[in-house]
């Protein structure tokens, strides 16, 4: 790999900022919290196979009997899931069976944009990520437009932002419990179980198919451990890509190089760049771990021990810019950076470990057949991007990014 074209410089070019990025000390204890930054520390807790979740507010989590979806799934169960979902990601799936499709659903909504002049990429977006997930997901049997709008409400209503705000910590499954029981949250998600779950089962107990939901139903799911899967995949899988998308497309709307070095490039060439761009803006900034072993790790000749029991939280952003394993420049965007072997050039945007994220190249492509489409019109940004802070994923949102032709008479 090579770095032409980067400018080794100490501009920042990272977008999104938060108090707690430093790259040191790499490893400490904050509160009882072991505080972790560095690239080897993070892989050997993240593969530690006894470690618990204890990101995305897991440890608050109460499933009363029921399967929890497989993100807060471990041990032996969550390793089942795993084997049995893996076909449905695995790179050459993703080429032959979704391909054509996300051609065909990138080229409706560019021309839709090309015909009214003027787009909000976060709701493009959205759109896009949701009719792409539902395919593997098995969400194929009401209108992707209706649906993507209905867990929109279900992300956003106000309840998660006030929750948010105030400080409280929920997951994801108390948080689709909490909004049930209040009449706001009850309707987008009575209403996404009633018009998209449950068709979607329904149809699959009349006809299997080569789906997630397909799984669930051999594996016996309850319709409610479906839905709680359903909202964890719209969550982990619908809900960052439409947010990876919006960060690609600004840091190439702003950029004339890059965007050219882009669109004129080959397909592991565009794919180093949105790589790198995902490594310098990870979606998810944090994962957590509760170790049931103690871990030794590592790190610059010194060894550790972080104890059973112990509350691991992984800084994801600062991980992906340490200076040892990215190079110089670590906050600049540098397409083809020469990386240690094995470090994958997103770094550990997708996580490590078992829970290493199973979307990975489905969410790679899906961004650069949309790109590709969108940025080969002349395209400009109509406003100005603004950046808002999930604490549920530890992430950020772009909002406010919309986009104009340019008159090119
Ligand atoms: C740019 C887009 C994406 C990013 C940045 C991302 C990031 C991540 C990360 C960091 C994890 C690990 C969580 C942990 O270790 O605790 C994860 C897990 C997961 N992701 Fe993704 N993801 C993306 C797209 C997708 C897509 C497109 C799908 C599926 C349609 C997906 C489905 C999942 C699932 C099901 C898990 C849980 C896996 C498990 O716990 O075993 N993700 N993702």
């Amino acid at each position: 790999m090579s770095q032409q074209g980067c400018p080794v410089t100490e501009r920042h070019r990272r977008k999104t900022h938060r108090p707690e990025d430093r790259p040191e000390p790499a490893l400490e204890v904050v509160d009882g919290i072991w505080q972790v930054r560095d690239l080897a520390v993070a892989r050997q807790v993240l593969r530690n196979r006894e470690a618990l979740q204890g990101g995305f507010n897991a440890e608050q989590l109460a499933m009363n009997g029921m399967r929890p979806p497989i993100l807060y799934a471990d041990g032996t169960t969550h390793r089942k899931q795993r084997a049995a979902i893996a076909r449905y990601f695995a790179p050459r799936t993703v080429d032959t069976n979704y391909h054509e499709l996300m051609d065909r659903y990138a080229t409706q909504l560019v021309d839709d944009f090309r015909r009214e002049g003027r787009t909000d990429l976060a709701q493009l977006s959205l759109l896009y990520s949701v009719m792409v997930a539902a395919q593997v997901v098995g969400l194929t049997d009401s209108p992707t437009d209706q649906m993507s709008r209905r867990l929109e409400r279900f992300f956003q209503i106000p309840a998660l932002k006030e929750t948010a705000e105030a400080g409280e910590r929920r997951s994801l499954v108390e948080e689709a419990k909490l909004r049930a029981l209040t009449l706001r949250g009850q309707l987008p998600l009575l209403s996404f179980h009633l018009r998209d779950v449950r068709p979607a089962i329904k149809a699959r107990k009349a006809k299997r198919q080569d789906d997630v939901i397909s799984h669930l139903l051999d594996e016996g799911y309850s319709q409610l451990e479906i839905l709680i899967e359903c909202v964890t995949y719209a969550a982990a899988g619908m809900v960052t890509t439409r947010e990876y998308i919006g960060m690609a497309v600004w840091h190439l709307l702003e950029d004339d190089e890059l965007r050219e070095r882009y669109l004129s490039a080959d397909k592991p060439g565009r794919y180093e760049v949105l790589h790198e761009i995902l490594r310098l803006e990870p979606i998810v900034g944090h994962l957590l771990r509760r170790t049931t072993t103690p871990i030794e790790v590592e790190f610059d000749g010194q060894t550790r021990t972080i104890p059973s029991g112990a509350l691991v939280d992984i800084h994801i952003r600062s991980v992906n810019a340490q200076r040892a394993v990215v190079g110089e420049s670590p906050l600049d965007l540098c397409p083809g950076r020469e990386l240690p072997p094995k470090v994958g050039d997103e770094v550990m945007s997708f996580g490590d470990g078992p829970h290493k994220c199973p979307g990975n190249s489905l969410a790679i492509q899906e961004a650069d057949v949309l790109l590709q489409k969108l940025l080969a019109l002349p395209v400009r940004l109509a406003s100005r991007p603004r950046i808002g802070w999930d604490e549920m994923i530890k992430g950020y949102e772009v909002r406010s990014i919309e986009l104009e032709l340019a008159d090119t008479r």
